[in-house]
């Protein structure tokens, strides 16, 4: 599932938004730290076990778009998996080394003091963390062991926040995580038998409520940043509730709301034996009336709607920096 190839356009329309809205607000660059959400290919570009280098898209003339987001990441280091007997592919990029990436590419385009350069760009920090839970969820751990996981998660995205403000980032969108109990492939593979169980759009609530339960202590993090770092906006991403939003709308119809659009099988067309992408499981034809693509990933319909969402909050706290 971290591995999907599935190209994730969320961040790409955010982008496309910010910098028509420049005349506002001039931001000329977006950093992009993440997984899969934000990956439009640099996992297949890498290769497995290279050093890479992130490849920026797309250049324009002064617009950047700088992703360091690697599909199947996590937040923290492999060393806190396999301590704990957790296998992570060895392709996973923590968000340590996606920094290390950043202050590489910072060095090598970056001439004058990085406050200067940096000063009308936007960092998105995550959405990231969610695989940290995924891997435990899908290899087994009880859903207590992998609650404990919560502030190291929250601690490892709040320290690269850090490091981007140091680094002179004055606008660094820190997003939380998605309600995960509606996605197909979680109500697929942890099925509960009392309705009671469901909520009333039909998601795993025990599931939402874990990702709430990061997303409040990610939000409680994030306002001890903000009294860290006055001069910052630091902004939370409310991808929980953009999905929720997406989920609401009338655009899509209820039957297929909780169903991946490629896959094939079961109650939300989705088998983990063969998801997206493996022999012999069609391509989607109408993705225009899912919210799902995959499984785990989203439709650009569904990305859409939650930027929709995501930009009015976005864009009304960063800051506009003019000289
Ligand atoms: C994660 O790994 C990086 C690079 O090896 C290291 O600098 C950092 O201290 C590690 N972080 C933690 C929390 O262990």
């Amino acid at each position: 599932m971290s591995t999907t190839k599935a190209l994730s356009l969320l961040v790409f329309i955010l982008f496309v938004s910010l910098v028509h809205s420049s005349d506002q607000c001039p931001i000329n660059s977006i950093y992009q730290f993440g997984d899969s959400i934000s990956d439009t290919g640099n996992l297949i570009r890498n290769g497995p076990a290279s050093s890479p280098t992130p490849k920026p898209l797309p250049q324009r003339e002064h617009n950047v778009f700088v992703n360091f987001g690697v599909s199947g990441s996590t937040a923290l280091n492999s060393s806190f998996f396999s301590e704990r007997n957790l296998h992570v592919p060895a392709t996973n990029t923590p968000l340590s080394m996606q920094l290390a990436w950043f202050k590489g590419h910072l060095r090598s385009t970056c001439h004058g003091s990085s406050s200067d350069c940096l000063k009308h760009s936007l960092f998105m920090v995550g959405e990231i963390g969610g695989n940290d839970y995924n891997y435990g969820f899908f290899q087994g751990k009880p859903m207590e062991e992998i609650r404990s996981y919560i502030p190291h998660v929250v601690g490892a995205i709040t320290a690269a926040a850090r490091e981007v403000i140091r680094a002179g980032a004055v606008n660094v969108v820190v997003p939380g995580n998605f309600p995960v109990g509606c996605f197909p492939i979680y109500l697929t593979s942890f099925p509960v038998k009392d309705t009671k169980d469901y909520d009333d759009n039909g998601c795993l609530t025990h599931l939402n409520e874990f990702a709430m339960d990061h997303n409040n202590q990610l939000q409680e993090a994030i306002a001890s940043l903000r009294k860290e770092f006055p001069d910052v906006a630091i902004v939370y991403g409310d991808y929980y509730n953009a999905f929720q939003y997406v989920l609401r709308s009338e655009r899509f119809d209820k039957s297929v709301a909780l169903k991946s659009c490629c896959g094939t099988g079961g109650a939300y067309n989705y088998d983990g034996k063969r998801p997206y992408g493996a022999v012999g499981v069609p391509v989607c034809q109408n993705p225009h009336k899912f919210i799902s693509w995959d499984g785990v990933h989203l439709t650009q319909k569904a990305y859409r709607f939650m930027s929709k969402f995501l930009n009015n909050q976005i864009l009304s706290q960063i800051k506009c920096t003019r000289a």
